[in-house]
């Protein structure tokens, strides 16, 4: 993957995590502050590969199945978009001759910032490819632009998150601000099986929230204050207090109208088996849930969720970058 020509005949890589919201989803659209961290061991890749001359760009989404010529995508297709949107920042016109593969393994519609990931993916690959070099605050405007293809009124959080990799308090319209975590916190991300697209939870919250503006409002004011008190816990290293404050976000979502009884189903035996704290993360109503647990209980808590129906269980650990070794 070195820059300039030889970049261009052999080819170039850009990879993305994916994510998770820790604290603060749908207040987030609304202004409230949130936190989101990156898990690595999820990643999207984008592979380009220089075609002959005359080709055009082929798309190549390797887990979707599917092989298409960019000027034949659908309007909306949002690996299309990402690549006609790098292609242009870079200062191109035109289509590129490039086949453009892409893998992830980031479980879609889960609250995992797949969409973000794979769009990063492609702007970097292609940013590797003309020699450019990109930076987080470039790639993360570059992919929301897709974000609000496949979201319509996005908060923004994803592409951020996911351009820095690094835990990030994030509050609509001020610069992201990353932070490190003053000690390891051990979460396990457990799949309710059901796809939950963001679209639809974001637009039932706007629904509510124009139906009850003052209740609505309290909810995200309560959420925004506890996504503060989450910083302040992460940073000072206190697993204790983040759990009882994930415990405490839950139920405010609950609130919200955003859990479902496949998220509450995984919620009640993570807590049994001894989780910290544990909530729904991302849209709801399906999706992932998020669980803290001290390093001794992972293997219970997983298992209890396990034997409740959770269809994949991935371990992540937050670890302050001197002991970023650690985490995965
Ligand atoms: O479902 P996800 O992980 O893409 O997260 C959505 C987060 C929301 O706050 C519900 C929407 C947003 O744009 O921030």
């Amino acid at each position: 993957m070195t820059a300039g020509s030889d970049t261009k005949r052999v080819g170039a890589t850009g990879t993305a995590p994916g994510k998770i919201i820790l604290l603060g989803e749908h207040a987030v659209v609304y202004g409230r502050p949130a936190i989101a961290v990156p898990v690595t061991r999820l990643q999207a890749t984008a592979h380009v590969v220089p075609l002959p001359a005359g080709t055009g760009t082929w798309i190549r989404a390797v887990d979707l199945g599917r092989y298409y010529r960019l000027h034949q995508a659908p309007a909306d297709d949002p690996l299309a978009h990402a690549v006609r949107i790098a292609w242009r920042a870079f200062g191109n016109s035109g289509e590129p001759d490039l086949e453009i593969v892409i893998h992830s393994t980031i479980p879609i519609a889960g609250g995992l910032g797949s969409g973000a990931a794979v769009a990063t993916a492609v702007v970097r690959a292609l940013a590797v490819y003309l020699g450019r070099s990109v930076s987080p605050e470039e790639v993360s405007a570059l992919v929301y632009e897709t974000e609000k293809l496949l979201h319509g009124t996005p908060s923004g959080i994803d592409n951020t998150v996911v351009a820095y990799e690094r835990p990030i308090w994030f509050r609509r319209g001020t610069p992201p601000e990353p932070f490190e975590p003053g000690t390891c916190f051990h979460l396990l991300i457990a799949d309710t099986g059901v796809s939950s697209p963001t679209r639809d939870t974001v637009a039932a919250v706007r629904a509510a929230w124009q139906a009850e503006p003052d209740h609505y409002e309290t909810l995200f004011d309560r959420i925004g204050t506890l996504v503060a008190r989450g910083r302040a816990a992460m940073m000072s290293g206190s697993p204790a207090r983040l759990g009882t404050l994930l415990d405490e976000n839950q139920e405010l979502l609950r609130q919200l109208g955003v859990s479902s009884p496949e998220i509450e189903q995984l919620l009640g035996p993570a807590k049994s088996a001894g989780a910290l704290g544990a909530k729904l993360s991302g849209g709801g109503r399906g999706g992932n849930i998020i669980v803290l647990v001290e390093p001794a209980r992972l293997e219970a808590v997983r298992r209890a969720m396990q034997q409740a129906g959770a269809v994949r269980v991935v371990e992540t650990v937050l670890a302050p970058s001197s002991r970023r070794d650690q985490s995965s």
